[in-house]
């Protein structure tokens, strides 16, 4: 067998550019960056009416924990937990395995989100918050992997468009480790990086060597 003329050919020994295992996809300083602008654009639209951030656990947390300094406005903030009743169906539909405490009604709820994927989990929760009567209801993500969307969710903010590669970092977890980290990595090999989680490292800084010292 021979490959086409414009591909090369594994058999024939070629040497091939291996496709890392991971790499950087969004570094802290552009994340930070980014945040600030989101937090500023919060601040201005909420004026005056102290609005509740709602961060789904726990993924969420590491925005929300940013985006609340950036805006640095009267907010309230809570927290609640979900699971998917099956992860193998693709309903959305989820189990509250911790509710807010706050009463949402009349408030103005915006929901803080890592990431929107298919859109399932945050369709199902819009309705769930929906049904106790806010007085605005908004979705922030810092991610949008739009390519996998399945439902249309209308998303307020958006940090960042990403592509459909498995991530890591800020607040996303492989195996739930790795949230604490400050860039954003994509994981293209799950199998090396489990097996070789300093990849991970690596691909955070590329450029330590090359980077002065600070101070
Ligand atoms: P969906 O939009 O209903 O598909 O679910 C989105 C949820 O899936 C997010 O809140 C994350 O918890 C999780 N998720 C989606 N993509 C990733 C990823 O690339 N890395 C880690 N978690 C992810
Ligand atoms: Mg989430």
């Amino acid at each position: 067998m021979t490959a086409p003329a414009d591909q090369p050919d594994p058999a024939a020994g070629l040497p091939l550019e291996p496709r890392p295992a991971v790499r950087l996809l969004i570094d802290r300083e552009t994340l930070q960056e980014r945040v600030g602008e989101l937090g500023a654009e919060v601040r201005a639209d909420y004026e005056g009416v102290e609005p509740i951030l709602v961060s789904v656990l726990r993924g969420g947390v590491v925005f929300l924990a940013d985006l609340v300094r950036a805006a640095a406005m009267p907010c309230r903030a809570d927290f609640m937990a979900i699971s998917r009743f099956d992860a193998s169906e693709d309903t959305g539909v989820v189990r509250i395995e911790k509710d807010l405490d706050l009463d949402l009604s009349g408030a103005h709820v915006l929901v803080v989100e890592d990431i929107v994927d298919t859109g399932l989990t945050l369709t199902y929760l819009l309705r769930v918050l929906a049904a106790r009567g806010p007085a605005s209801l908004r979705v922030c993500a810092l991610l949008d992997k739009r390519a996998r969307r399945i439902v249309d969710v209308p998303l307020s903010y958006v940090g960042f468009e990403v592509p459909d590669v498995f991530l890591v970092g800020y607040g996303l977890d492989l195996d739930e480790r790795e949230r604490g980290r400050s860039e954003l990595l994509a994981v293209d090999d799950l199998d090396a990086v489990r097996a070789d989680p300093a990849l991970l490292d690596q691909a955070a800084r590329p450029d330590a060597a090359a980077r002065p010292a600070a101070g």
